[in-house]
């Protein structure tokens, strides 16, 4: 046998007993028994959990998944349930999540509709699926464990079987209050079937299922003219009414209505203002009184959370009409914004992209997701009351970088100056589509973030829905990206590899600039470590750094002072002062060295005559952007000739 067949072998035989062990387990999480073996062996165990309430157990769900506290007391808890795949929205994710803590305590917002309110295209859908997948999850584990009245149609609490008159009783013993009622249905079964004897009802276990209807419901408005109430609470079944004789019996109705399938656990509504305002009384007194009504039956106790969703531009319609304000008054609203932070959205392009197979086939270079990201974010800010502060540093300052003359306070404020920011502008959709047709346009397998700038135009001028102010915005906006941010990233790069270790040369400098800053602040002389004689501190050498951020000859004193202090500080916390310190210093720093190592870059410009030895220079650097920087050859090739240009701009 050979090893390949060796090595598949081994693996099947795995697969076989991980499958195995996978139903075992399946298995052994199933129960079912009578409402006494219930009562007996798992609400004993565990009351509370047994008698929780669906706004406890969406929050238990994603205690479970996981919830970390911030590092720093200003920022978001970090919730594990969404924190793989939305991307910059922490605040509205807290939002939500305090949503479901309070309504869980008990507080009154659980009387009231959840409503994500966002642009297109936002992750609002995301949002509720995740809820959706860590609810399934979750009644998977012994922690989550959900139980039902077996031939309940609606997945009714087993505790509900208990009468009124026993309840106070209950509570006694078992310390926990049991609310609602049973189903007209499952009423006349206890009673027809079981001859009233609620003990010997069976109970089982429930998964929590979307797809099987289980404690998940959604509800999507298609033609709202032909829209049926009976899609959300159900109607005669008219197959039955013979078999019954009555249309009033509880099992000639079809109890398929979404209501009732997110019964102990969520409903999503999708695009929900778009639904008959008769529609929405049913969904608002259903949160409000966990109650609703068919023409037929007396009231039906629902315990379910509704979330549902809307886009800005429904909404402004629905906030149009007066007599909404009421109904709105009935619904906690989140705003689910896109992110402000351009590194942020970068991660909601690779995400979308890597999961295509046509894009994981192309290399893309270190800048073509941030570059579309920035113009997307650039799209999405407004104006800061601020005059010094342009789009760029404003974008900048929400991607926590550091920005000349603003302090942190500063920046903390102007992040939360304009509450309603990033709730229009270009949404990742419009961004990823471009992406796409650049890829299949692209026959190099390699994709460039100067190639997504153009995509992003060409996308932008062939949009029919745009007006012609806006196109042009937008395009200043993609020239702003290239110029305040692409050219500054791509001449980082290759400056950085024209030398063979960049970070070694820049901190032999940073030494030797510390050196000579010490001997002018103390006047004294320095020793020249070559030909070993005392020589005066190299004044020329430390104007050259410090004029290449732009340090005044007044002001150059108290820079220096500044970085020795960093230093010493440094020092005393025993760890080696490195460029990463200062981010200024690292700034001058990096343009000296570049200043010196021009030559090799105007050589390219003239490669027309180029000799074997500039070729092989050149080469190099390509090479090096290729191992340390993330280029493939191509992009390396485009990204060396671009600089070149810029260069003889300058
Ligand atoms: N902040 C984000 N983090 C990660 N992914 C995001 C984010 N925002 C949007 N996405 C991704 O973009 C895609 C579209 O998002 P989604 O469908 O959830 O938006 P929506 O708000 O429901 O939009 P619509 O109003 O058009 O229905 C999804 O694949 C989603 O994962
Ligand atoms: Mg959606």
């Amino acid at each position: 046998m050979t090893e390949y067949n060796k090595d598949t072998e081994r693996q099947r035989s795995e697969f076989v007993e991980s499958l195995t062990d996978y139903s075992r387990k399946q298995q052994a999480q199933q129960w079912a028994g009578s409402f006494n073996d219930y009562l007996r062996d798992i609400v004993a165990g565990n009351p509370g959990r047994a008698a929780r309430s669906s706004h406890q157990y969406i929050w238990d769900m994603m205690c479970w998944r996981g919830i970390e506290a911030p590092k720093q007391s200003d920022a978001c808890n970090r919730y594990k349930l969404f924190e793989d795949d939305l991307f910059g929205i922490d605040q509205a994710l807290e939002r939500v999540a305090n949503y479901f803590k309070a309504a869980s305590e008990g507080s009154e917002v659980g009387r009231r509709l959840l409503l994500l309110l966002g642009p297109p295209s936002g992750g609002k859908s995301s949002l509720v699926t995740l809820l959706k997948r860590g609810l399934e999850a979750y009644s998977r584990v012994d922690d989550g464990a959900l139980y039902a009245i077996q031939e309940s149609p609606i997945q009714e609490s087993p505790l509900l079987l208990i009468p009124h008159g026993k309840r106070a009783e209950f509570k006694d013993s078992y310390g926990v209050e049991i609310s609602g009622e049973l189903s007209p249905y499952t009423r006349a079964l206890v009673d027809d079937k079981y001859g009233g004897d609620f003990a010997r009802v069976p109970v089982h276990r429930i998964f929590i299922d979307e797809a099987g209807r289980k404690a998940v419901g959604t509800y999507a408005p298609h033609d709202p003219t032909t829209a049926d109430i009976a899609d959300l609470v159900g109607s005669v079944d008219l197959s039955k009414v013979a078999e019954y004789g009555d249309e009033g019996d509880p099992r000639a109705w079809s109890w398929s209505g979404a209501v009732y399938a997110g019964n102990r656990g969520l409903l999503e509504m999708i695009e929900i203002l778009k639904v008959k305002r008769e529609f929405l009384y049913l969904l608002l007194t259903l949160t409000q009184e966990q109650v609703v009504k068919v023409s037929r039956f007396p009231l039906i106790y629902i315990d379910e959370t509704i979330v549902a969703h809307t886009n800005m531009a429904e909404f402004r319609r629905f906030l149009q009409e007066k007599e909404n304000e009421a109904l709105l008054d009935r619904m906690v609203i989140v705003q689910v914004p896109y992110t402000l932070c351009y590194t942020d959205e970068a991660r909601i392009y690779h995400k979308l992209t890597s999961a295509t197979p046509s894009f994981r086939q192309v290399h893309l270079d270190p800048h073509a997701l941030a570059v579309a990201a920035v113009f997307a974010i650039l799209t999405r800010l407004k104006a800061s009351e601020r005059a010094d502060l342009d789009l760029s540093k404003k974008l900048r300052i929400h991607a926590h970088e550091e920005v000349e003359g603003i302090s942190d306070t500063e920046a903390e404020h102007i992040m939360r100056e304009q509450p309603d920011e990033g709730m229009d502008g270009v949404s990742p959709r419009f961004v990823v589509n471009a992406l796409a047709s650049a890829i299949s346009q692209s026959e190099s397998k390699s994709l460039t973030a100067m190639e997504v700038m153009l995509a992003l135009k060409d996308a932008i001028e062939s949009d029919a829905r745009m007006d012609a102010k806006m196109k042009k915005q937008w395009i200043d906006f993609l020239v702003t990206t290239r110029k305040e941010f692409y050219n500054r990233w791509v001449k980082e790069d290759v400056h950085k590899a024209l030398f063979v270790s960049f970070l070694d040369e820049a901190q032999e400098l940073l030494d030797k600039y510390l050196d000579e800053v010490e001997a002018v602040l103390e006047s004294r002389k320095v020793d020249d470590p070559i030909t070993g004689e005392e020589r005066d501190a190299d004044e020329r050498f430390l104007r050259n750094v410090e004029t290449k951020i732009g340090i005044s000859d007044s002001g150059k004193t108290s820079f220096r002072q500044e970085i020795v202090r960093k230093a010493l500080g440094a020092y005393k916390r025993g760890v080696k002062f490195t460029l990463a310190e200062h981010a200024r210093l690292r700034e001058a720093i990096e343009q000296y060295l570049f200043q010196e190592r021009r030559d090799v870059l105007r050589l390219v410009t003239s490669s027309a005559r180029a000799d074997a030895e500039t070729m092989e220079k050149i080469s190099a650097v390509e090479q090096r952007l290729v191992n340390d920087y993330g280029y493939d050859a191509h992009s390396a090739h485009e990204a060396l000739n671009y600089v070149t240009t810029l260069l003889a701009q300058e």
